[in-house]
């Protein structure tokens, strides 16, 4: 499964935007995903933009679609990056520098907070770097909402090839059980381990310099609670040396799915184990696992439910692949 298939991408005009389009046509050659640019002005203002945006792509290898729309520049990215299905968001990070920590005035802040799709932040700043992902940083406080970033940021470094390396923040017992933990979920062959100290979003961002990608979930990396949860992605994009992925890991439903994908989903306050099939099918279980009621987690590698508990393990579709469970998931009404 590719980790994308969908990219979208901003094309202004500018060098900057630029760097964006050209991460992303890369980015699309590589998982054979498709690339979307899309301009948003004046009626008929951004023909020339588009055609040279694709004309860049083209360099890459990429046939690229190319849509122009009218509109408030964030709004209208966001809600055609939904309605296209697209899976991720290129940006660039103009707008984004040290001195806005915390101002959301910027597009692509705007964009990165309510996007509907993970959002890829590509450093404009060096129009030399080659946005080539090599060696990735995956970011995890332990909550699932962390797991499901790591997964994703990992099945994406599995098919770009690159190592990862995995940070905590936080008390140094727990951080050790937390990446030790996240490691074996990964399985995947000698990761690196960070622990660090401090404030989670400094930490991140000053080993990210150290990385070409940082993966951080849009919800969680709360450290000692002290930090407000959307702070840490927020402030990662911002700062990190590297480019900077944010996982959309939170507010899934079951419309957000998409083909090939699952989540654990709330359905009138219940969990529900959505799986979306490429062929359209949905299936929705109950999100506990049948030993002994933890939550179950989705394996995008395997496209299996996997209960981090005592390690039971279950088809998309419910099915037992492994014990200790005797039961399979069962099917909810939703
Ligand atoms: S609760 Fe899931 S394996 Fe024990």
């Amino acid at each position: 499964m590719s980790a994308y298939r969908r990219i979208i991408v901003g094309a202004h005009g500018s060098p900057t935007s630029a760097v964006a389009e050209e991460a992303a046509a890369r980015l699309a050659n590589q998982l054979g995903a498709e690339l979307v640019l899309i301009n948003v002005g004046e009626t008929g203002s951004g023909e020339d933009i588009l055609r040279a945006a694709a004309n860049r792509a083209r360099t890459f290898g990429i046939e690229a679609q190319t849509l122009h729309r009218v509109g408030e520049v964030a709004e209208t990215i966001v809600s055609a990056a939904a309605e296209l299905r697209a899976d991720l968001l290129v940006i660039g990070d103009h707008g984004m520098g040290p001195d806005s920590h915390f101002s959301l005035g910027g597009i692509p802040s705007q964009v990165a907070h309510h996007s509907p799709v993970d959002i890829l932040v590509v450093r404009t700043s060096d129009p030399t770097r080659e946005h080539t992902y090599r060696r990735a940083l995956l970011a995890t406080d332990g909550s699932l909402t962390a797991h499901q970033a790591t997964r994703h940021g990992d099945a994406l470094a599995q098919a770009l090839g690159a190592e990862v390396a995995l940070i905590y923040v936080g008390d140094e017992l727990i951080g050790d059980i937390v990446l030790r933990d996240t490691a074996a979920r990964l399985d995947r062959d000698g990761i690196e381990r960070i622990l660090a100290k401090g404030n989670p979003a400094v930490q991140i961002s000053r080993h990210a310099g150290d990385y070409d990608l940082v993966v951080v979930g849009n919800k969680g990396m709360t450290g000692s609670r002290r930090y407000i949860q959307r702070i840490v992605p927020s402030r990662v994009a911002h700062e990190a040396g590297s480019d900077v992925l944010i996982v959309r890991t939170v507010s899934r439903s079951f419309f957000d799915l998409r083909p090939g994908e699952g989540a654990v989903v709330e359905v009138d306050g219940e969990k529900v184990a959505a799986y979306l099939h490429d062929d359209g099918t949905t299936y929705a279980l109950s999100a506990r696992c049948q030993h002994m009621g933890c939550l179950v987690d989705w394996n995008s590698r395997a496209r299996t439910w996997d209960c981090p508990c005592h390690g039971s393990r279950y088809e998309y579709s419910g099915a037992i692949i492994n014990g200790p469970t005797t039961k399979p998931l069962p099917p909810v009404e939703t």
